[in-house]
């Protein structure tokens, strides 16, 4: 049985970062998550925190240390999309999306390597996205982002395995969240033609591969991608 973690979450106020921490509380672990709004599940500690802004990324982990012990376990969920296509695309719809996604995961695991580092155990998750591997048209920024952290989770594995620490990528398909919903529904539609199992996913169908992530049942995988996509985006 995987002992009892210490858990942190970005994002974790609703969509998948609120189910994913839904899910650790109910496995009995000690949950943190950050919010700039609102609050987590019952059961978790609502840190505020920002990801484009590392001092009160810091203040966070600070907290969630103080209060639930370091942190073992962190999952870099938050994210936004500025959806447009290429010629339409302003360098700051692009550079937003980048500090957020991209630099804001950066900033997470590198506050939370700290104290994984003194334990010689951690498991780092970065929630990516299908269309990272797959591309999207409109999303030049969000799948420049998603892909990004493919490489980032493999640089990890290689520059902290040895000590214990797992780094993973997730990268989830179409999933019943504010971001999905916000889709034109003929758009909805036709993605939903396009995914083998033919649907879109709940929350919870991510949230459960999370955990099995985070446990000691994985501990020997990192550096992986593992699709959480209903076939959407088979053969990379
Ligand atoms: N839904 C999907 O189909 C899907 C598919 C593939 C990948 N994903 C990825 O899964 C993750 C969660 O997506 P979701 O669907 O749950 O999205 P969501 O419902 O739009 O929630 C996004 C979360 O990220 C937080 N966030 C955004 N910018 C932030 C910032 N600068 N600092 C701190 N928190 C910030 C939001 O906080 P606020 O409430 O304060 O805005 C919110 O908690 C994202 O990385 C997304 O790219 C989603």
């Amino acid at each position: 049985m995987t002992p009892q973690r210490t858990v942190l979450i970005t994002g974790g106020n609703r969509g998948i970062g609120f189910s994913i921490a839904e899910e650790f509380v109910a496995q009995g672990h000690r949950v943190a998550v950050t919010a700039r709004s609102g609050s987590g599940p019952a059961g978790a500690l609502t840190v505020i925190a920002d990801v484009t802004d590392a001092a009160s990324l810091d203040a966070a982990f600070t907290t969630v240390e103080a209060e639930l012990g370091p942190v073992e376990v962190v999952v870099a969920n938050a994210g936004i999309t500025r959806d447009t296509l290429l010629l339409r695309m302003s360098e700051d719809d692009f550079t937003d999306v980048i500090d957020t996604n991209l630099t804001g995961a950066f900033r997470t695991v590198k506050r939370a390597s700290k104290g994984m580092l003194k334990a010689r155990f951690g498991r780092i998750i970065l929630i990516s996205s299908v269309v990272g591997l797959y591309g999207s048209a409109g999303q030049v920024n969000y799948s420049a982002s998603k892909s990004a952290l493919v490489g980032m989770a493999r640089s990890l594995t290689r520059e902290l395995g040895g000590r214990g620490i797992t780094a993973n990528v997730v990268a989830p398909g179409f999933i019943e969240t504010d971001m999905t919903a916000a889709l034109p529904e003929d758009q909805q539609k036709a993605y939903q033609q396009s995914i083998p199992a033919g649907r879109f996913a709940t929350p919870l169908e991510v949230a459960r591969v999370v955990t099995w992530l985070a446990s000691d049942d994985a501990g020997y995988i990192s550096g992986a991608v593992i699709p959480v996509d209903g076939g959407l985006g088979m053969g990379h």
